[in-house]
């Protein structure tokens, strides 16, 4: 069995496996270079030969225990048919939303649009480097995606005045989203998956309906994604009760931020646990990642915990200091 799998399914305490959130990315030069020369985000997510080759960047350099397919969240929403662009230095850009459109799109269209992405899955797992290592494939929760749909861009400064006032355009859209982001967990899972993570990055901004902007959703994709026989982590950033998330939604593992309160988790969460790390402090020094790690290692040291980030790895992150933190997390046990 996998170490990540063993650490899920086994509740085996006796090693900390390790992979990076944004492990496939921008800190990475052999990433930049092929990005310098594929100036459309989208055209390189769906070219499965060049997405293999980034996939596998950071399991060469790093010897990770998980690979995470090179893709992004916001491939849903451009399989639907919403114009999504990624700008330099300022991130994605997203077009009008056509909701009669979206009604009348069926599962077979999306799977069409995204097929580069289940080659891609298809290809990694025959790929002789990811033995005896999980690929996690992924989606954005139904939050989070309706909030780069409706706001366009991301709501860095918070959501726009205007976010929830056509309540109907967001009860179809959830539908909506419940459906597709289903057949894309299926679409994966069939390709090779062998866990599924759900990002929630916006869920932090949600101060109203937690029942119906987080818990029914993300509980909808968490059973849909079990009953399939895959391991699902949950990601809800930012929230302020993670126990209670744990308790209500039951993902097969939760990945926290970095102002998680871990006392409170350690006595009232039983399910592994996965990441916290402030990715900031990997721009520090060895030293002080040392001691932050470390902290991490021990606080979780009798309970199943998969080593992670907080949030993902930021693009001025020295490669030293990456490697740094694999050695201390394999020494660790
Ligand atoms: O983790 C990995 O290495 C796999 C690939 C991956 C990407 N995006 C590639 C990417 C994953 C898992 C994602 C998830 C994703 N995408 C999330 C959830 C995780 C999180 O960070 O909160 C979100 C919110 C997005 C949407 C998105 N994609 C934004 C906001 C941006 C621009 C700013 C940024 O954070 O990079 C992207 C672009 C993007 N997605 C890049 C990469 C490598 C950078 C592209 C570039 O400019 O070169």
């Amino acid at each position: 069995m996998t170490p990540i799998k063993n650490c899920i399914l086994n509740k085996d305490t006796s090693i900390n496996p390790i992979w990076l959130m944004r492990q496939a990315g921008r800190y990475l030069p052999e990433f930049r270079e092929i990005r310098k020369k594929n100036t459309n985000f989208v055209k390189l997510c769906l070219d499965s030969k060049l997405s293999e080759e980034i996939t596998i960047q950071p399991i060469d350099r790093f010897g990770f225990d998980a690979a995470i397919i090179f893709s992004d969240i916001l491939m849903i929403p451009y399989g639907l048919g919403q114009e999504v662009e990624f700008k330099k230095n300022f991130g994605p850009c997203l077009g009008n939303i056509d909701l009669d459109k979206f009604e009348k799109l069926d599962d077979e269209l999306l799977t069409n649009k995204l097929s580069p992405i289940y080659d891609l899955l298809e290809n990694l797992s025959k790929n002789e480097k990811l033995k005896n290592r999980d690929l996690i494939g992924f989606v954005g929760a139904p939050w989070t995606l309706l909030v780069y749909m409706i706001n366009k861009v991301s709501p860095k400064n918070g959501l726009s005045n205007t976010f929830f006032k056509d309540n109907i355009l967001i009860d179809n859209l959830l539908n909506i989203l419940d459906k597709f982001i289903k057949k894309h967990i299926r679409n994966q899972i069939r390709a090779g998956a062998t866990i599924i993570q759900i990002f929630d990055s916006w869920a932090g901004l949600i101060n109203t309906n937690f029942d119906k902007y987080l818990y029914k959703p993300t509980s909808s994709l968490v059973d849909y994604t079990k009953k399939l026989g895959v391991p699902v982590i949950c990601f809800p950033r930012g929230i302020k009760d993670y126990v209670e998330f744990c308790k209500i939604v039951k993902p097969s593992m939760i990945n926290i931020d970095y102002n998680t309160d871990l006392k409170k988790l350690l006595n009232d969460v039983d399910i592994p646990i996965q990441g916290g790390l402030d990715p900031k402090i990997l721009l520090t020094d060895k030293n002080n990642l040392k001691i932050e790690a470390t902290k991490y290692l021990e606080f979780f040291n009798n309970h199943p915990y998969v080593f992670n980030l907080g949030h993902g790895i930021l693009p001025e992150t020295e490669i030293e200091m990456v490697r740094e933190l694999v050695r201390i997390v394999r020494e660790f046990k």
